[in-house]
């Protein structure tokens, strides 16, 4: 269902980033149903940062959709291990097989949220016999699954991790309606989405195609930037749409289990 017309601002409901610092300067998050790009070079936390909003969602009880295109779902869970997620705290679902799907959205547990974990590379491993020539079927895939997890077990939210690794997947022929179809699609099922561009180092762009930008509304983007001999994280909101933001650089920090957003606007060794 699109979203419906609000009388009072108040009325839009948002989802936190789960970043102290940054959600105070968005309005207390991003507004529910929208669709956000997470743009960055390698190694920049994008696939710890999108993870960490599905977990704490979790934890409160909602469910999320983390689909894995090349990583692993070993690797990811290993990642979130050794930074001290706590997963008894939510009812962690990994598919592997396409199978199983079923049966796994159909035995979930009440209570807890659930957060599911599909691995892409696994089922593409596993399944030989899809035709890899016509480049709408993985694509085809990947909706079904979005749209099974999301009506089935009522998930509104959603990583896709990454863009540029289902670009890869899908060889696009006319990117420009493809992609406004992939955007119409998450907007039908109202699913609140984070896609994660992988970008280069010198922050030239923001997404392959750049028609992403416009299409999305929202833009957060992670850099690494070296100070004397550090190379520093920083965050910055480049637009969020029905939203008050601040577009500040902020440094972005993970420590005790917690991202940070820092130092807005200002130089932290000043
Ligand atoms: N416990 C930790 N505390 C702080 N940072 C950590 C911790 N564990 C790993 N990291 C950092 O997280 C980074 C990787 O995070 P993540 O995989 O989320 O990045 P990414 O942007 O998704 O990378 P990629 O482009 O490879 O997918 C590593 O470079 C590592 O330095
Ligand atoms: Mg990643």
């Amino acid at each position: 269902m699109p979203p419906r017309l609000v009388s009072d601002k108040h009325e839009i409901k948002r989802i936190r980033t789960y970043i102290n610092g940054l959600d105070e300067n968005i309005q207390g998050g991003l507004p529910e149903g929208h669709i956000a790009l997470v743009s960055g070079a390698a190694g920049t936390m994008k696939s710890s940062l999108t993870f960490n909003i599905l977990y704490h969602e979790a934890v409160n009880g909602n469910n999320g959709l983390y689909i894995s295109l090349e990583q692993s779902a070993e690797s990811l869970v290993n990642h979130m291990l050794n930074m001290d997620f706590d997963f008894t705290k939510v009812n962690l679902v990994i598919i592997k097989d396409l199978a199983d799907l079923a049966s796994k959205l159909q035995s979930i547990s009440r209570g807890k949220g659930s957060l599911f974990i599909v691995d892409i590379g696994c089922i593409r491993k596993e399944i030989r016999d899809i035709n890899t020539d016509n480049n709408k079927s993985w694509l085809n895939v990947i909706k079904n699954v979005i749209k099974k997890v999301s009506v089935e077990a009522n998930t509104k939210l959603f990583v896709m991790d990454s863009l540029s690794a289902l670009y890869v997947l899908s060889r696009f022929e006319n990117p420009r309606i493809e992609l406004f179809m992939i955007f119409e699609f998450l907007r039908d099922l109202n699913i609140t989405s984070y896609l994660i561009s992988e970008m280069p180092l010198d922050g030239s762009k923001f997404s392959e195609y750049e028609i992403e930008d416009f299409l999305s509304d929202a833009i957060i983007v992670i850099k690494l930037t070296p100070f004397r001999r550090q190379v520093v994280r920083e965050i910055s909101v480049v637009k969020m749409r029905t939203t008050a933001c601040n577009n500040d650089i902020f440094s972005l920090e993970f420590k005790n289990g917690q991202f940070y957003a820092l130092y807005g606007g200002q130089n932290p060794l000043l």
